[in-house]
């Protein structure tokens, strides 16, 4: 398959949320976990499109957009976007605006209850300011865009003058921790995750945060 890694375009949009919906429970559809698409979207990637949008990269093949890699540089406007963001989400589910389901009720009441327990390791946000996101769909995978991507916004946060770059994952995730490995990243934090276990049961998952210090220009 030809392919190509490109700068983001907002016409990009619909088919990076489609990618991420189809993506979302390592690596297969949201619907495993959450009933309404959008309301994935609206929560977790709508920052980084509307927000951030010239930090987002895409994969194309046959003129079509097969994976993305969102990205935040971390400045001090990210927090302030991410509240308002979320704001707007929430504001949406009071307004019944999302299907929610048994599914998404579980999720919502599992994901706070990791959050209070302390399940995700902090980072030194100092030192590694920026973060990504990265997702192919299942067809374009194995095939170097996901290197070609990561170069593409290590590249640009090194020309911004960023310090360094975080991202989250799971133990679970074994060909994206393999890549990040490959790239330099270095495991920061690692905590036991009860988040996934009735989706999962029996399989022992971690939380991991991975950084990469930038070089100085
Ligand atoms: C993780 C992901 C982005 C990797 O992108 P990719 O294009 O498939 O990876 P690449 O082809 O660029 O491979 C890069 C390196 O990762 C390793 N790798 C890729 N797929 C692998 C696999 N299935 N198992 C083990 N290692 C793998 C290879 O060693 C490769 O190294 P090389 O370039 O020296 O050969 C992609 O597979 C994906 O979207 N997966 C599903 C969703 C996901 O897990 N997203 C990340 C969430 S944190």
């Amino acid at each position: 398959m030809p392919a190509r890694v490109r700068p983001y375009q907002p016409a990009d949009r619909a088919a990076v949320l489609r990618i991420a919906a189809d993506t979302a429970f390592f690596g297969e559809p949201v619907e495993r976990f959450m009933e309404d698409r959008r309301l994935q979207a609206d929560f977790f990637i709508a920052y980084y499109l509307d927000h951030e949008p010239q930090c987002a990269w895409v994969a194309v093949a046959n003129d079509e957009v097969v994976g993305y890699l969102t990205g935040s540089t971390g400045a001090r406007a990210t927090e302030r976007g991410k509240t308002a963001t979320a704001l707007k989400a929430a504001a949406g589910l009071v307004g019944f605006r999302y299907r929610v389901g048994p599914l998404t009720r579980r999720y919502a009441l599992r994901a706070a209850r990791a959050v209070l327990a302390g399940e995700y390791p902090k980072i030194d946000e100092h030192r590694f300011p920026a973060e990504l996101h990265i997702n192919l769909t299942a067809d374009a995978r194995g095939l170097g865009l996901g290197r070609a991507l990561l170069e593409a916004c290590l590249n640009q946060m090194t020309a911004l003058a960023v310090p360094g770059i975080h991202l989250s994952t799971t133990s679970r995730n074994v060909a994206a921790l393999r890549l990040y490995e490959k790239l330099g990243f270095e495991v920061l934090g690692r905590k036991r995750s009860t988040l996934w276990e009735p989706w999962l049961p029996g399989e022992e998952i971690d939380n991991l945060v991975l950084g990469k210090s930038l070089p100085a220009n």
